[in-house]
């Protein structure tokens, strides 16, 4: 798994700036961009995808694992994701998408969120959801 350079995390949060110019975002006009860190290197970009009918928005934390499963993503093996936001202060993940990456991340993969203001908030996936819900078919130990 390993540290995650500076250099890395400022690639990521390049393309997660550059993932927020295409979001779809009618309806709160909140851009958001992520960038998930494969475990070879690849950065898979994500925004968020809003919808007239507001319950099937997609934020951008989870259209990135979506697509980075699409792209050969195993359970456990994201390293990093950055999250943008053009907000002054930084954004934190909602619970649907820290459910979504604790399935996809290793429980010590690391979340950073960015904004337009000066503060970076920096955690592990276990911080942001401790004790994940597992499903485990009875009979599977
Ligand atoms: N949103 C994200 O994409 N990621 C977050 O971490 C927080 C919220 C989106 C969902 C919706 O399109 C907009 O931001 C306002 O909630």
């Amino acid at each position: 798994m390993g540290r995650i350079d500076e250099s890395v995390w400022e690639d990521l949060v390049a393309e997660a700036r550059v993932a927020s110019k295409n979001a779809y975002c009618p309806e709160s006009g909140l851009a958001v961009g992520a960038a998930l860190l494969m475990p070879d290197g690849r950065m898979v970009p994500g925004s968020n995808v809003e919808n007239a009918s507001f319950g099937l928005t997609n934020c951008a934390e989870r259209t990135a694992v979506f697509s980075a499963v699409t792209g050969g993503l195993k359970p456990g093996e994201a390293r990093a994701i950055a999250v943008y936001t053009p907000t002054l202060e930084p954004v934190s993940p909602c619970g649907a998408c820290r459910q979504v990456m604790s399935e996809f991340f290793s429980p010590r993969g690391r979340v950073r969120a960015v904004c337009d203001g000066p503060e970076i908030k920096e955690w592990t996936v276990s911080d942001l959801l401790p004790d994940a819900f597992t499903f485990r078919k009875a009979g599977d130990g």
